[in-house]
């Protein structure tokens, strides 16, 4: 057997054994004796009797190992012109002074922070500072509007948030603080403290409860770290699911320290001291896992990067980094690839950097089209590695595991099932598929440490949305296939999740955002390909009967109000008015049929549908 072959065996047979060898790579200040505890299956819990402090495994332990000078954290920030660097002591000072002044504020262990940060070094301090003290930090991304924001403090109850007074788009500043108030305004939660790092480009006015970062964290007592359960939380990230209501993924202390750990060496073939760079945000998990976590717990150098792949100040902004940072490898996703591609097509800026430490670059959060695949292999000239994974399973379920045994890569493939997931194939009974043949595609339960144990306060919602469908499994929401070499390829979601530009949203909010329209009687959201973005969403609304508005009044009407209430991110901008939505005689919308439509493919059309007339009209819209 090769490495790979016996690696993922062992994963499955002894997964008690292999966990608790890789644990072994955390500090901790209780070690656990147990690594899975199924006492209450399907909700599995992984090293029940550890403890451990993850931001003394991201930092502390590096500076009394000596690495205290080593560069811990490179800010790149081209949209203010700033590169700052902290090393391994500096970053551990910056998140013992932060994690202080938290304290001063009340916040405990258990207390929940929402952070509400650009792509500024503050924002991986205030994750490791919750994290030094027990708290639970729930980081919400900064292009979602009030209402997204709302709905994320009503469910995680912050007594602290933890915000900047802007962030800087190329086209515009984004002032935060206004954000805020209105969904503070809207919700019954009330934090204690708004937290305002004040930056330059647009100083917030700030009101009795809000503090300035300056004021507050400079003077504040270094707290140490705290001994925290395996088993306790240490971050929410809410993400889109197919109603409007977001789910609030809960991860744990220990088996994320574990599992990101064990695959930076196992999964990206990183080790101590090299220089690592995830292009993404912190507000998604990508961040949280391999901007923050994953290369601090081993001792990385980690770049984090404020600004576009492309127009900072050009589309050489990505080679710029790699050749400034010697960095070793990019994570990031297609579509930061493909705005690159669309302005430099021949990479003509690749060529004025020294590209000579870089080994691989890596994609996820999305489809990779192979036209992408083979424009970045061939300009970069290194391995260009797909894989696959979710929010809620915090690190890859896919991959090409480079640094256990690399593997020719298939375009269109997110390569083999990592070690510690039990990926299978189902069909609509729960019976496993042949090689070839797509179906959902389905996890065997337990899931290895890392992934979600549920979802914040909602046990009955988690078992609802993933477990509930084939018993003894996790449902991704994706379907795809397994091929005769165990390669697999994910073809797409199964449920109303749509990924834009890498972001993760869910249909089924703007959908009711566009039934709150006084003119609209009844609406479908689907996701349509996209050269750039992968996937926009494209709307149909049915009008009401009698009602009298000019076509493109609506339109713009429906298009702002997708703004306002889910964010600039949505990139809603396209909506056609229609006489009838294919439904079933049930009334059911057919929105698969709807997606076959826009993907030129030509779906068997379900014999329940109650007028097929109503496709001939979404043909001649969605394909001219
Ligand atoms: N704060 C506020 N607004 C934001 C934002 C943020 N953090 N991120 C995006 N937006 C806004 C943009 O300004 C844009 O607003 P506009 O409609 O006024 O122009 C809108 O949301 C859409 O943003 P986006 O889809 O990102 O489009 P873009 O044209 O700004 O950039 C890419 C396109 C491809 C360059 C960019 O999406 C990218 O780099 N993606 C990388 C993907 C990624 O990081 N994925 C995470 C998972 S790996
Ligand atoms: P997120 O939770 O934001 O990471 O989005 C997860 C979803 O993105 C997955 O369920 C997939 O639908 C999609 N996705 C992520 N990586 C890939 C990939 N490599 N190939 C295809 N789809 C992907």
């Amino acid at each position: 057997m090769g490495a790979y072959a016996d690696t993922y065996q062992r994963s499955l047979d002894d997964s008690d054994g292999f966990w608790l060898a890789a644990a072994a790579a955390i500090d901790w200040s209780r070690p656990p004796a147990r690594a899975l505890d199924s006492a209450n299956a399907p909700l599995y819990r992984w090293f029940p009797d550890g403890e451990l402090n993850t931001s003394y495994n991201a930092l502390d332990r590096h500076v009394a190992q000596g690495r205290g000078e080593q560069t811990a954290l490179i800010w790149d920030s081209p949209v203010t012109g700033t590169v700052t660097r902290y090393s391994y002591a500096e970053l551990r000072d910056e998140v013992a002074r932060f994690a202080g002044a938290l304290r001063s504020l009340g916040v405990g262990k258990g207390d929940r922070v929402i952070i509400y940060l650009p792509m500024v070094p503050e924002a991986a301090i205030a994750m490791l500072g919750c994290a030094r003290i027990g708290a639970v930090h729930s980081v919400v991304f900064g292009g979602f509007a009030p209402k997204e924001l709302a709905a994320r403090i009503e469910d995680a109850k912050p007594k602290v948030i933890v915000a900047a007074s802007c962030g800087i788009e190329p086209t515009r500043i984004v002032e935060y603080k206004p954000i805020i108030d209105e969904a503070l305004a809207a919700t019954t939660h009330q934090p204690d403290k708004v937290v305002v790092l004040q930056r330059e480009a647009a100083r917030a006015e700030l009101s009795a409860r809000d503090i300035d970062w300056a004021d507050l964290v400079p003077g504040a007592t270094p707290a140490d770290p705290v001994p925290v359960a395996a088993t306790d939380p240490l971050y929410i990230l809410y993400t889109s699911g197919t109603t409007g209501k977001p789910k609030g993924v809960v991860r744990d202390t220990g088996g994320h320290a574990v599992a990101l750990a064990w695959s930076m060496g196992a999964v990206y073939d990183i080790q101590p001291g090299d220089v690592w760079w995830t292009a993404s945000d912190v507000g998604w998990v990508v961040g949280h896992s391999y901007i923050v976590y994953a290369p601090l717990l081993i001792g990385a150098t980690t770049v984090l990067y404020e600004g576009k792949p492309v127009g900072t100040p050009d589309a050489g902004a990505f080679w710029r980094v790699i050749s400034d940072h010697g960095v070793q490898a990019l994570f990031t996703a297609p579509t930061a690839l493909r705005a690159i591609k669309k302005v430099d097509p021949d990479a003509a800026e690749l060529a004025k950097y020294d590209l000579s430490k870089f080994r691989t670059l890596f994609l996820a959060g999305e489809r990779l089209d192979p036209e992408t695949y083979h424009w970045a292999s061939k300009v970069l000239g290194t391995p260009v590695i797909d894989h696959w994974w979710q929010t809620e399973t915090g690190w890859p379920i896919a991959a090409n595991p480079r640094g256990l045994e690399p593997m020719p890569v298939k375009p269109g493939s997110a390569t083999k099932p990592v070690p510690g997931w039990n990926v299978e194939i189902l069909d609509q009974s729960g019976d496993p598929l042949p090689a070839g043949q797509e179906g959902a595609i389905a996890i065997k339960l337990p899931l290895p440490p890392g992934s979600l144990p549920t979802l914040w306060g909602d046990d009955a919602r988690f078992i609802e949305a993933y477990l509930s469908r084939y018993e003894g499994y996790y449902l991704t929401g994706d379907s795809g296939y397994l091929d005769e070499d165990g390669y697999l390829f994910v073809m797409g979601r199964t449920d109303d999740v749509i990924n834009v530009a890498g972001h993760r949203l869910s249909t089924g909010s703007m959908e009711a955002v566009l039934a709150a329209h006084p003119a609209v009687a009844e609406c479908a959201v689907i996701g349509v390909r996209d050269q750039l973005k992968g996937q926009l969403p494209r709307g149909f609304v049915v009008l009401k009967s009698g009602v009298d508005i000019p076509e493109e009044r609506l339109r713009e009407e429906l298009v702002a109000a997708v703004r306002r209430d889910i964010g600039p991110v949505a990139a809603f901008r396209d909506v056609s008015v229609v006489d009838a939505l294919p439904k079933t005689r049930s009334g059911k919308i057919l929105r698969k049929t709807m997606r076959g439509i826009a993907d030129g493919r030509d779906e068997p059309v379900p014999s329940t549908i109650e007028d097929p007339g109503v496709l001939d009209a979404l043909r001649t819209i969605l394909r001219g």
